[in-house]
């Protein structure tokens, strides 16, 4: 397969637009599932005379098995991606997650759809006994989100023993850069912003949490170009991979590394809220020698790949409301 044409759902989001842009950058041809519940056209106005955009859900099977004749590769990425909102609304991440997962093996069984690569999730460990977490560690999500997750994985690794699907699932970590509306950078970066606003200076800097929990934040660019390395190498087939850089930050350190960016270091105190939210875990960091071995990946450093998210911000979220 040189070149192939491609499937992403969740392809307006913010993985799933750089998969997109990963994929059409490398000469593919790309169409996008998305119902826009989270994605935004914004995200893909800059490649939209070059894919395909379908509105629509995954959860409606009937959808789905006309947008799979004549694909090569799909990378599933539509799904609810809120731990707080599955914990809020699980039947949204059974549904989205599980069924749309379930109606999209089921639509490629009898085709000739050659690589399925599933987006998964750390999630999936729940609160690890230790790190780096390997593959091989316990799977015990805390949330509905990880849960479906975990079954997502479960189906897509039965659809490729049973029916020949060939797939992978990567567990991704924390993924951080451009086009990110949400989560903890974004929310200290809107934060700062907003008391710059309102009172002319950043003075504090609410974080929530205690500043403990760790993390392995990797950058957007380097996980989608893992979607498009396991489209093109068979290794991968019937594989699940963490997909993460085995580095781990402290929210205090990330907190302190935002304000040494902005140079806000000398002007702003940071102050924990101290209590922790359902779903939420002490510490994630991944083992990724898998990943090396077989696809001799290098991660961008988190300096730079917080620096992609910080310069996305400042050019584009000037205006609160657009996001
Ligand atoms: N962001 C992360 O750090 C992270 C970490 C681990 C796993 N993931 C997984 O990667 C994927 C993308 O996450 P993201 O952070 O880009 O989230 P996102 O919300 O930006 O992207 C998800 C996209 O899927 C779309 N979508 C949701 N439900 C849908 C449905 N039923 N039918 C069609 N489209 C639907 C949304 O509109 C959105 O565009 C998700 O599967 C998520 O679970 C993300």
């Amino acid at each position: 397969m040189s070149t192939f044409k491609c499937l992403v759902t969740g392809g307006a989001g913010f993985i799933g637009s750089h998969v997109v842009d990963a994929f059409l950058a490398d000469g593919h041809d790309v169409i996008i599932i998305d119902d826009l519940s989270e994605g935004n056209m914004i995200n893909i106005e800059h490649i939209a005379d070059k894919v395909e955009l379908e509105i629509g859900t995954v959860k409606d099977a009937a959808f789905i098995e006309e947008l799979v004749e004549d694909v090569d590769v799909i990378c599933h990425l539509a799904a609810n991606a809120s731990v707080s909102k599955s914990v809020h609304n699980p039947k949204l991440d059974f549904e989205s997650n599980v069924i749309g997962t379930f109606n999209l093996l089921k639509a490629i069984m009898n085709t000739d759809v050659k690589k399925f690569i599933y987006a998964s999730s750390a999630a999936v460990y729940g609160e690890p006994e230790k790190v780096p977490i390997k593959e091989t560690d316990p799977l015990k999500p805390v949330s509905p989100y990880g849960a479906s997750k975990v079954s997502g994985e479960h189906y897509v690794s039965v659809f490729n023993s049973t029916y020949g699907v060939k797939s992978v699932s990567l567990r991704i970590f924390n993924s951080i850069g451009e086009r990110q509306p949400r989560y903890v950078i974004y929310d200290l970066l809107k934060k700062l912003m907003k008391n710059l606003c309102e009172y002319g200076e950043t003075k504090e800097l609410e974080v929530l949490g205690t500043g403990e929990n760790i993390r392995d934040f990797i950058y957007v660019g380097d996980v989608a170009r893992t979607f498009l390395e396991c489209a093109k190498k068979s290794i991968v087939d019937g594989n699940i991979y963490n997909v993460g850089t085995g580095v781990g930050h402290s929210i205090s350190s990330l907190a302190e590394e935002i304000l040494k960016a902005l140079n806000f270091t000398e002007t702003t105190k940071i102050r924990y809220t101290g209590s922790s939210w359902q779903g939420d875990v002490s510490k994630l960091i991944a083992d990724i020698s898998k990943l090396q071995n077989d696809l001799n990946f290098e991660f961008t450093p988190f300096p730079e790949a917080l620096q992609h998210e910080i310069d996305w911000f400042n050019k584009n979220i000037r205006d609160l409301t657009a996001f």
